[in-house]
């Protein structure tokens, strides 16, 4: 954007509580690991909105990958990022090693019970974990008054609210919808490791999701009724392999047999060794 002042950006916890001392009250904070596209701009922008200072992490976090392979291949691109987030309208930057965050002697972890077993958490042990050790780090030292997260990872955002609240951190936890392609892929970091053949086939995991919502609006209120739709149109896409497919209680991800009230649909394809998720929360 012509005229905006290009963000600070700051490396170390000392230089971000410096930055963040002399602030105009209330902070918003948007954490991310780079690579940033328009769902991650959607979150700056609404953080712009209702904060007086607005500060994004960028913070590739070793300790939330559970596949080494994944977290060498993740993409970063700093200084586009930078650019993106100046044109949002963002304030401060941080960006910090994984000594800053990690420093010898380092031995904290937080871990949230039950909401973590099923679905993400079951498929990548250590996950939340790694995203929730890592978000408390992030919401100490920052101070933020609200954060923002996406409804794009439902599991993350009820796991990082539960953890805020059983901790007492008086951070607002302020969820943001999906942002999705024309053609229903929701964005992610991860779309541009796609192979061409793959990219073509991956609007397979909305319209799944579609389908269980046109039954879901048609009446159909039997839990394996949905995830059976799900699966038969992702059946129809050989190069995706799905990991799980749920129809779950959307405050404990408990699957359900019957819907009595909301619920939250959701999956897991891998497309080759790119794995997507992505959800649709019912009504
Ligand atoms: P990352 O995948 O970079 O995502 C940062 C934030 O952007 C998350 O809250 C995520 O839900 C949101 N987001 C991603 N794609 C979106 C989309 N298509 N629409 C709306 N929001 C979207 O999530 C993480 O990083 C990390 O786990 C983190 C919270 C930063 C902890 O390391």
């Amino acid at each position: 954007m012509a005229g905006t002042p290009p963000p600070q950006i700051v490396r170390t916890r000392a230089e971000l509580r410096a930055a963040l001392s002399a602030a105009a009250r209330p902070v918003g904070l948007v954490p991310t690991m780079g690579a940033l596209h328009d769902g991650h701009i959607s979150l700056i922008r609404r953080a712009r909105a209702e904060n007086a200072t607005v500060v994004i992490s960028i913070f590739v976090n070793p300790r939330q990958f559970n596949e080494a392979a994944d977290f060498e291949k993740y993409p970063r691109d700093e200084a586009a990022d930078v650019r993106l987030v100046g044109g949002a309208g963002a304030d401060l930057v941080f960006a910090p090693t994984v000594e800053e965050i990690y420093p010898a002697g380092f031995q904290t972890t937080v871990r949230v019970g039950a909401l973590t077993e099923s679905l993400e958490g079951a498929a990548r042990p250590g996950h939340f974990e790694g995203v929730t050790t890592v978000v408390a780090i992030l919401l100490g030292l920052s101070g933020a008054e609200r954060a923002y997260f996406g409804q794009k990872d439902a599991q993350q955002l009820l796991v990082v609210r539960r953890m805020a609240a059983d901790l007492g951190i008086a951070t607002e936890i302020v969820a943001c919808p999906i942002v999705r392609e024309p053609d229903g892929l929701a964005l992610s970091s991860r779309n541009v490791l796609l192979s061409p053949e793959a990219r073509a086939a991956a609007p397979v995991l909305h319209r799944a999701l579609m389908a269980a919502r046109a039954a879901y609006d048609a009446g159909e209120r039997d839990g394996e009724a949905l995830r059976a739709a799900m699966r038969a149109t992702l059946a129809a896409e050989p190069l995706g392999t799905p990991e799980y497919v749920s129809c779950a209680d959307p405050a404990t991800l408990v699957e359900l047999n019957r819907i009595g009230g909301p619920a939250l649909l959701s999956m897991a394809v891998r497309f080759g060794r790119v794995r997507l998720i992505d959800n649709e929360p019912l009504p």
